[in-house]
């Protein structure tokens, strides 16, 4: 890194510490803000311009050094350029690529700007971009769950819903497969709510603390880039990276529904099991073991979460020690932060692919839906139906159960009797099959098919509108 790389050094008297210079650039995790920079680069150019600061041929040689430099994003060419200068960061990095296409116009694009409020816009574009791409990719996600949970509900699949991963009650395939997409509903809301947060208040402007001296049109740049209004306090508006943080934490957040699905495919996934076929093109085998069939994919969802979680607080908590205003360690903040969002986005991914390749044994599933007495609490739910407080129905099921646990048998049509002569009829009306179970549920939000299905109508609908807040 060369000391003229620097947007700084006049009142220094030797050239900083390569070594350090190298520790503290942020050049690497920069590379992927520089579309945003420069799109902060040219709202700057027209603040200048609408401020009165720089004369028309200036402003358009800016603009056309800035447009050259986005096709030089674009096909990697800036990047190759700006690797062999070494730059402390990508604001440096820009900025002396504008000088190097245009001399003298290229002295001015820093006019009236810090490098302060220029990241806090750079980020706050990263965040409303990354918010919009959270927002695309776990809506298909909540869809891609919702659709095969159509497909099981035409079947109405069965298996043993389990609490505490014991057998519980008898639950639809289908309504699984709604539980799965519900918390991807929630995020794309989040997400919907935090593109249009991220852009609120544009910082730029805001010089490195307290404003300018300088002329600035902030309404023109605010207007540029799509913000709804130039921030009102430029020390909280350098000082602040929430929504940037806000944005990791519903990407990571994101991943948690993800990895619990992965957990339970884990498990599904056993022979022991059986009930899920990981693909052929997303399970790994053994080196060792011939056999082996192993959902690699998903157990790496499930730990990979954790990263993207501690990544992004780890944002939240390091500058949690900073007090108002920009320091540096805000630049260590947006490296976690990032790395929370762009991990979270390849587990994401992943996940997608992984689920759509995987198969469910739904006979195998049935066979085992009523194993472990699941069809108990409907006994007890029919007794207290006919009449009976529900201690006495739940106590006289659990002797039940106890009766045909030690007899080693189902429930059968003997403990319909039995429990029928406790209401004075000759047997109980409860049911005897998985599927039975889950007809005879009656409340909304229920396992019940037409539950089910008017909870993906309105799952649906939900993820329209979030699309259409944005
Ligand atoms: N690379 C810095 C960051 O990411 C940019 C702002 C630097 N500002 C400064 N005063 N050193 O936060």
């Amino acid at each position: 890194m060369s000391a003229d790389s620097l947007q700084w050094g006049g009142r220094f008297h030797s050239a900083p510490d390569p070594a350090l210079l190298a520790f503290g650039s942020s050049f690497d995790d920069d590379l992927l803000l520089a579309r945003f920079d420069l799109q902060t680069s040219q709202a700057h150019v027209r603040a200048l311009r609408g401020g009165g600061t720089i004369p028309p041929e200036i402003f358009e040689a800016l603009v056309a050094a800035l447009d050259r430099i986005a096709e030089e994003i674009e096909d990697g060419t800036f990047t190759a350029w700006a690797r062999n200068e070494a730059f402390e960061d990508i604001h440096g990095a820009i900025d002396a690529r504008v000088r190097e296409i245009e001399d003298v116009a290229g002295r001015w694009l820093h006019a009236g700007r810090s490098r302060n409020d220029q990241i806090a816009t750079t980020l706050a574009l990263y965040a409303a971009s990354r918010a919009r791409d959270g927002l695309a990719r776990t809506t298909s996600i909540a869809r891609a769950l919702a659709s095969r949970a159509r497909l099981a509900l035409e079947k109405e699949s069965v298996l043993a819903g389990t609490t505490h991963g014991q057998p519980a009650q008898p639950i639809l395939l289908a309504f699984w497969l709604q539980a799965a997409a519900e918390p991807f509903v929630r995020s794309a809301r989040r997400f919907a709510a935090l593109a249009r947060e991220a852009m609120e208040a544009m910082p730029l402007g805001s010089g490195a603390l307290a404003g300018s001296c300088i002329p600035l049109d902030r309404t023109a740049a605010a207007r540029y880039l799509g913000f709804a209004r130039p921030s009102r306090n430029a020390l909280d508006a350098v000082g602040t990276r929430d929504v940037l943080f806000a944005c990791a934490d519903a990407w990571a957040t994101s991943c948690v529904p993800a990895a619990r699905v992965a957990a339970e495919i884990v498990t599904w996934a056993s022979p022991l099991f059986g009930y899920v076929r990981v693909g052929d093109a997303s399970a790994s085998g053994s080196s060792l073991m011939p056999q082996k069939r192993n959902p690699d994919i998903f157990e790496l969802v499930r730990a990979g979460t954790q990263r993207a979680l501690s990544d992004a607080r780890a944002a939240w908590a390091a500058s949690a020690a900073v007090p108002l205003s920009y320091h540096r360690d805000l630049q260590e903040c947006k490296q976690s932060a990032i790395a929370a969002i762009e991990r979270a986005d390849s587990i994401l991914t992943a996940f997608a692919h992984a689920f759509a390749d995987i198969e469910f044994d739904v006979e195998r599933m049935e066979r085992y839906a009523t194993a472990g007495y699941t069809l108990a609490t409907d006994h007890a739910d029919a007794l207290v139906r006919g009449g009976l407080d529900a201690r006495r129905a739940h106590r006289l099921v659990g002797e039940r159960v106890a009766i045909a646990e030690a007899q080693e048998r189902a429930f059968d049509a003997s403990d319909l009797q039995a429990l029928g002569e406790h209401l004075g009829v000759p047997a109980l009306f409860a049911p005897l099959d998985a599927r039975a179970s889950v007809l005879a549920k009656v409340t909304d939000g229920s396992t019940s098919p037409e539950a089910v299905a008017r909870a993906l109508d309105a799952l649906e609908c939900e993820l329209s509108e979030c699309e259409a807040s944005v």
